[in-house]
């Protein structure tokens, strides 16, 4: 059997995971729907859901790919004990990767349409009104998307196409770097803007009255801090867990797993910082939801001294951050093709090309001729793949990879521990085991559960 690719080193390792785990859900996500359930006590609930589950969690993930040395497609049928049907999840993980980019791909595009409009001056000297229509014409417009989501899976392949150490490895790694260089710029500029501090105090000065606000009260908003640390790692579908199968025994995972998580809240954090005192300085609604990037920003750079630069500045950020796990999950989709039936790279690469500009499709209408496909308590055709993806996929497959690591009936919890702490460096705490193989798996069933019953148990 030809051998695995490996990354070239240990950084690019690290990058290329914390870039598939930063992207639309640190930039784009996590502000709004900060903003949406009232602010800092929500944050903490989220900081809380990052540490207890999404560490853990993703030790395992890495931990399956690693022995396995496959994609989620095939590395259940290796590690499972003989006669189990792990294996079926590996369809899960499969679906979760395809509709995670269905939708995805087109808020890609938005973001090459902005980065052009802001750079071209489009919002110079216009008003509000101007910002908000700008943005409703481009979701009436059919062409004016697909052309933006067409040239965003284009470019994602085409990094993918240049292969794993030159394509994905190298180009992620540079726009890492780009990346982190501009969070300071921007949060350093937002800090200092005049009315900065009463936003920052709703983002940082926790509230917890306000996590009761939301429509179906406190365990919809549990159950929204529960999804968005799920979102923000790509847990639970093997998004991450590709890495491991590309990675040598030299380092245990649970360190590997630590810096991940810190540079994924890092980025999410000061997204924050970015966007909360902006929004306080210029007098915007902080809780406007999905638009708040498109419609709300633009009016703060506009009035902002320096705002072309500033603008076009912020929407390649959130660009590089959304590309990177575009590109990063691409190359997990790949691997699908290559484990399951042995494609070369080239075949499996045009293959997906066509199949995810046709998934990519129905998000794409459903803002403008297939606008009246709404699911009461969900919303439009984005709005239920985010809530298929986030609210339940990512889930329920992170108990999938719990109870596979933890029961005697899956890998069980010495296969994990082993190659969990194979190599130098930090190791699982087994004093943990209790409450991942108990604890860990009750508490998402149960929030998942009454988030379910608030949800559609809401008015
Ligand atoms: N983890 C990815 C993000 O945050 C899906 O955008």
């Amino acid at each position: 059997m030809k051998e695995r690719e490996k990354f070239s080193s240990r950084l690019g390792f690290i990058l290329i995971s914390a870039g598939c785990a930063i992207g639309l859900g640190n930039v784009w996500r996590f502000p709004y729907v900060t903003g949406q359930y009232g602010g800092a006590a929500f944050v903490l609930i989220y900081l809380l859901f990052l540490l207890l589950l999404g560490l853990p969690i993703m030790v395992m993930e890495f931990s399956v790919g690693r022995a396995s040395q496959l994609s989620a497609a095939r590395s259940f049928h290796k590690l499972e004990p003989k006669g189990t049907k792990w294996h079926l999840y590996g369809y899960g993980a499969m679906l979760g990767n395809y509709l995670l980019m269905a939708f995805y791909t087109t808020v890609g595009g938005w973001l090459i349409a902005y980065v052009y409009k802001m750079a071209k001056g489009e919002f110079v000297g216009v008003d509000s009104s101007y910002i908000t229509a700008s943005f409703g014409t481009m979701l009436q417009s059919p062409v004016y998307m697909t052309v933006c989501m067409v040239v965003t899976v284009l470019i994602c392949f085409a990094v993918c196409s240049m292969g794993l150490r030159n394509g994905v490895e190298k180009i992620n790694k540079i726009m890492m770097l780009c990346l982190l260089l501009l969070i300071f710029v921007l949060v350093g500029r937002a800090l200092t803007l005049e009315g900065a501090s009463e936003g920052l105090a709703f983002y940082l000065k926790p509230d917890f009255s306000k996590l009761y606000e939301a429509p179906g009260g406190l365990f919809e908003s549990i159950f929204a801090a529960m999804g968005q640390a799920f979102f923000t790692l790509s847990l639970g579908i093997g998004a991450l867990a590709i890495f491991g199968s590309y990675i040598g025994r030299e380092r245990s995972l649970t360190g590997e797993a630590i810096s991940i998580t810190v540079l994924d809240t890092f980025v999410a954090l000061m997204s924050g910082m970015i966007i909360f005192p902006a929004c306080s300085a210029f007098g915007i609604q902080a809780d406007s939801g999905p638009n708040l990037l498109f419609i709300t920003l633009p009016n703060i750079f506009n009035q902002m001294a320096g705002g072309r630069i500033w603008g076009t500045l912020f929407f390649i950020f959130m660009a590089a951050a959304a590309f990177s796990t575009i590109i990063a999950v691409f190359e997990n989709i790949i691997c699908f093709g290559m484990d399951l039936w042995g494609w070369s790279r080239k075949k499996t690469i045009l293959f997906n090309l066509f199949f995810i500009l046709l998934i990519s499709m129905p998000c794409v209408l459903g803002f403008n001729l297939w606008s009246g496909f709404q699911i009461p308590h969900v919303g439009n055709i984005q709005d239920l793949e985010d809530f298929i993806v986030s609210n339940n996929l990512l889930p329920l497959g992170s108990m999938v990879y719990l109870l596979f690591c933890t029961s005697r009936y899956g890998w069980g919890w010495k296969n994990f521990i082993a190659e969990a702490d194979a190599g130098e460096g930090l190791k699982f705490p087994s004093i943990l085991r209790g409450y991942v193989t108990w604890i860990l798996p009750a508490i998402v069933f149960f929030i998942f559960i009454m988030g379910y019953i608030q949800k559609f148990g809401a008015k």
